[in-house]
């Protein structure tokens, strides 16, 4: 073998172990070059007997030197190959842990509950404090000693959902007005007392874009000897200058309720069209927000007061329709009706 063909075969090795691509490649030439059969530096090694004597030396050495060579290259492009291998699995396998995370969807306080529990607040400042009362009622306390008798016509404004005819539960129903849980306030405590009265009432109405069939109230209470109605009245328009700014205007258009004597009913102006008229406020210009009044004596009397030596205020507000004013919901079904799209914004 002279030194030419030497160098030749190295080259040509090397160049070949350097395109070698994958371990299958890489032993393939491993087999082509030091393979016991067909290896060509063992063909080289198996012809030396039949090189005259004086070149065997030296060619032998040769390749020896050659076979060293590349098994040294073979190691390292093993180990390079390893390499590769590692580090395409890498890349393949990578996670980007700089991924956001899927937000949880955490909800929102109701803007129903969010008014109710601003209102409880505002209250609070006046000395009010909160009681509760079942929502499952019995005609007495929703009615009867609110001086509505059964024969009472006011009745008729205030149709609702009676459970049972007879039974435990006769005569119960769902109550229509949060004014029952004054009776239940007054029967268990004395005078003087400030509270206010939150949650759902139930009537059977149509629904409209005012009127749905839950709703809720917030009523208010204040048994102390000389309250008058520059209180209620006092009370009433500073609650509301809070709740809608000095500007939105308040009025007391006189009512009726069989409770309260006098009584009236307290609106304000639409903020939908401000007091032009538009189909939320049903073209009158004002939202009713609820009914007001000095407790009548005869209340004072079912819950064992007495008239001629205390008097007290109350109303009940619609907290729906402080919601939609304050938070700009022209339809009080969305209040109701549980729409995604709706409870986001809030
Ligand atoms: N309970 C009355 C209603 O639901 C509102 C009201 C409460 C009126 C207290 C006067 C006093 O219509």
């Amino acid at each position: 073998m002279t030194h030419a063909t030497h160098d030749a075969l190295l080259t040509e090795a090397q160049l070949s172990l350097s395109a070698t691509r994958s371990v299958a490649e890489l032993e393939s030439w491993h087999v082509q070059y030091f393979g016991r059969e067909q290896g060509v530096l063992t063909g080289l090694l198996r012809a030396i007997p039949s090189l005259p004597p004086k070149e065997r030396g030296t060619v032998g050495k040769a390749i020896n030197q050659a076979k060293q060579t590349l098994e040294l290259l073979y190691q390292k492009r093993a180990q390079q190959l390893q390499h590769e291998a590692i580090a395409a699995q890498l890349v393949r396998e990578r996670t980007d842990v700089t991924l956001p995370a899927r937000r949880p969807f955490k909800g929102s306080i109701h803007p129903v509950m969010a008014t109710r529990d601003e209102l409880v607040e505002l209250f609070a400042y006046y000395g009010f404090t909160v009681a509760e009362g079942p929502e499952v009622e019995d005609d007495w306390h929703n009615f009867t000693a609110l001086n509505t008798a059964a024969d009472h016509p006011a009745r008729d404004a205030q149709d609702t959902f009676y459970l049972q005819s007879d039974g435990p539960l006769a005569k119960c129903l769902l109550r229509t007005q949060t004014s029952s849980v004054q009776i239940r306030a007054m029967m268990a405590q004395t005078p003087p007392l400030r509270l206010i009265m939150p949650g759902r009432v139930y009537r059977r109405d149509d629904v409209t874009r005012r009127h749905y069939p839950i709703f809720h109230q917030l009523e208010a209470l204040m048994v102390e000897p000389g309250t008058h109605f520059g209180h209620l009245k006092g009370l009433l328009t500073s609650l509301c200058r809070s709740l809608f700014g000095e500007a939105r205007p308040v009025r007391f258009r006189p009512s009726f309720f069989p409770f309260t004597e006098p009584s009236c009913e307290v609106d304000v102006g639409c903020p939908f069209c401000a007091g032009q008229g538009c189909g939320t406020c049903s073209h009158s210009g004002w939202i009713e927000l609820g009914g007001a009044g000095m407790v009548h004596p005869n209340v004072l009397q079912a819950v064992g007061y007495d008239p001629s030596v205390i008097t007290g205020l109350a109303f009940g507000m619609g907290i729906d329709r402080v919601a939609m004013i304050r938070y700009g919901v022209n339809d009080i079904r969305h209040l109701w009706e549980n729409d995604d799209r709706f409870l986001r914004q809030f």
